[in-house]
């Protein structure tokens, strides 16, 4: 900024006013101030210059291309136990993989051990994301080329469901509305859906089959259902092609032990069976009942 103030210690006299009446710049002045733009536009130069190699600069995202060959995946969830081992399998089987993921429930050292795994350009990022915010959903769908998604992000404990049903309806109903719009307005076409066979209840007949009604009894269950109905009822009138499935108790892990499953010790209480195999192996918990015996 120019300095308009009089200078204070130079006596009234000795100031340059040549002709009355016509003011003059001052040169001394004037090289003061191209001092100081100048100062200023290096400093700008240098600013922008540290923006662009900071990893949020919003310059094109190297995995914003599609390619041929190449199918981009969009791995929801993709720090928990059953995304990880999916990342895991479509990174050894050549995809390019996008992970979203909040890490409110899953385990940052799984990425860490896929990034470890498969360091080579463009094949894993890892976006930190919650699935709730509609906007940053959108913005990643519109800075990458995803071919095809699958969506495993959510809450998933029967037991915590029953005490906080509306996080389990807007975590996996509504948060599944909000991957499916993004996908429609981006024209990804291929869609995996991860839903359980929660959504089944108390069959009457056993075994369950596809044909088995899905009368869910909690609100885990009856989210997932509900979710299903919607990408259901969407790719009914859309060229979108969807896969639904409905898996029961999963257990095991990567048999080079890179992965597994690492469940927050606060939801042990919410009990899932695997969960509770690993703790009676270990010696935490005296044994295991099932349906009521050991
Ligand atoms: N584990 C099972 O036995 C089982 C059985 C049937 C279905 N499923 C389903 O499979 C999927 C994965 O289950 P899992 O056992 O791997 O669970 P998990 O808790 O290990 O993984 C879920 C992941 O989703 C992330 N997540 C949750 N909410 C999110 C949000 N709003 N935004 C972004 N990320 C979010 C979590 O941080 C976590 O990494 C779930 O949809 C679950 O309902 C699991």
């Amino acid at each position: 900024m120019p300095n308009f103030a009089r200078g204070r210690s130079q006596p009234r006299s000795t100031r340059s006013k040549p002709f009355a009446g016509m003011e003059y710049p001052d040169p001394k002045r004037k090289s003061n101030f191209l001092g100081k733009v100048l100062l200023a536009a290096i400093l700008t130069a240098l600013c922008i210059m540290m923006l662009k190699q900071s990893p949020s600069f919003s310059a094109p995202s190297l995995f914003s291309q599609h390619e041929e060959g190449i199918t981009h995946v969009l791995v929801t969830g993709g720090a928990g136990y059953i995304g990880s081992h999916a990342a895991l399998q479509l990174l050894k089987e050549s995809y390019r993989v996008t992970i979203v993921d909040n890490l409110s429930r899953g385990n940052l050292g799984a990425i860490k051990i896929l990034q470890g795994l498969f360091p080579e350009h463009r094949r894993l990022q890892f976006i930190y994301t919650d699935l709730g915010d509609a906007k940053a959903v959108n913005k990643i769908f519109s800075e990458n080329a995803f071919d095809a998604v699958m969506h495993f992000a959510a809450v998933a404990y029967v037991g915590e469901s029953t005490l906080d049903p509306l996080k389990y309806y807007h975590n996996i109903t509504s948060n599944t509305l909000v991957v499916l719009e993004s996908m429609a307005a981006h024209g990804v076409r291929t869609l995996i859906y991860s839903s359980t066979c929660a959504t089944y209840g108390e069959p009457q007949k056993m075994p369950i089959t596809e044909e088995t009604p899905q009368i869910p009894i909690n609100p885990y269950g009856k989210a997932k259902k509900m979710a299903e109905d919607i990408i259901l009822d969407f790719s009914k009138n859309s060229d979108m092609a969807v896969m639904i499935l409905r898996y029961f108790n999963v257990i095991g892990s990567d048999p080079e032990g890179r992965l597994g499953e690492a469940p927050r010790p606060e939801l042990r209480e919410h009990g899932r069976i695997s969960g509770a195999c690993f703790d009676a192996a270990r010696g935490i918990i005296p044994g295991l009942k099932i349906l009521g015996r050991f």
